[in-house]
């Protein structure tokens, strides 16, 4: 199950980041991410619709489910009993690094700093969330990193746009790119699923060229 999960990741090669801001938008929203070919959301614990939006996604067939901003064991619980398939944290917390471990299902934590990589290393944690990349030295950090740490694998998050996706795409240890450009709150709220829609298609015509 994990590999199926680092490698569902790693050929979506994004991975939309999703604040749900009522109930309503919750199934539109994963049929268009299925119908237009990018089936795979990270649920941020933001909101209080998390849970709800995690049961009712993960029953839509061919979409993968995971949550996110998971900062605390609780969370990580009420997310892996909703469905969520993998669990993403903006920084390392012990207490939900170590429950996911044990429940096997696949964590990311996320880092900034060679000391917070090697305590993931620790805990044989080897892809990770790179966040917040573009306020933290963005791509020229992750390229330091070839060095020390060539065997890691990052999800760079926060302040990632089809602007600038592609230049971390290209380098070899970014297995994908995590983003809420492809699903805005605004957008959620006013029910825009056009624009949704277009904002996948363009976000999987642009990273084609990395599949
Ligand atoms: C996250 O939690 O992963 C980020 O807040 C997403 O960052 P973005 O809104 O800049 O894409």
């Amino acid at each position: 199950m994990t590999n199926n999960i680092f490698d569902a990741i790693k050929s979506h090669k994004i991975l939309p980041v999703i604040a749900i801001p009522n109930r309503e938008c919750i199934i539109s929203l994963g049929e268009a991410l299925v119908q237009e070919s990018l089936p795979i959301a990270e649920i941020t614990f933001r909101t209080e619709y998390a849970e709800e939006a995690i049961k009712g996604m993960s029953k839509i067939k061919g979409l993968l489910v995971g949550a996110g901003t998971v900062i605390n064991k609780k969370q990580a619980e009420i997310a892996i009993n909703a469905g969520a398939t993998f669990v993403v944290s903006p920084g390392l917390t012990e207490e939900v690094v170590e429950y996911c471990l044990a429940q096997k299902i696949p964590v990311f934590p996320g880092v900034i700093t060679p000391s917070e990589i090697q305590k993931a290393l620790l805990y044989g944690l080897e892809v990770l969330k790179f966040f917040p990349a573009e306020s933290f030295g963005g791509i020229n950090v992750i390229k330091a990193y070839e060095g020390p740490f060539g065997q890691v694998k990052f999800i760079p998050t926060g302040g990632i746009t089809m602007m600038n996706v592609v230049k971390y795409l290209a380098n070899k240890n970014v297995i994908a790119c995590g983003g809420s450009w492809i699903a805005p709150t605004e957008q959620l709220k006013a029910g825009n699923f056009n624009q949704i829609r277009q904002n996948i298609q363009q976000t999987v015509k642009l990273v084609q060229t990395f599949k």
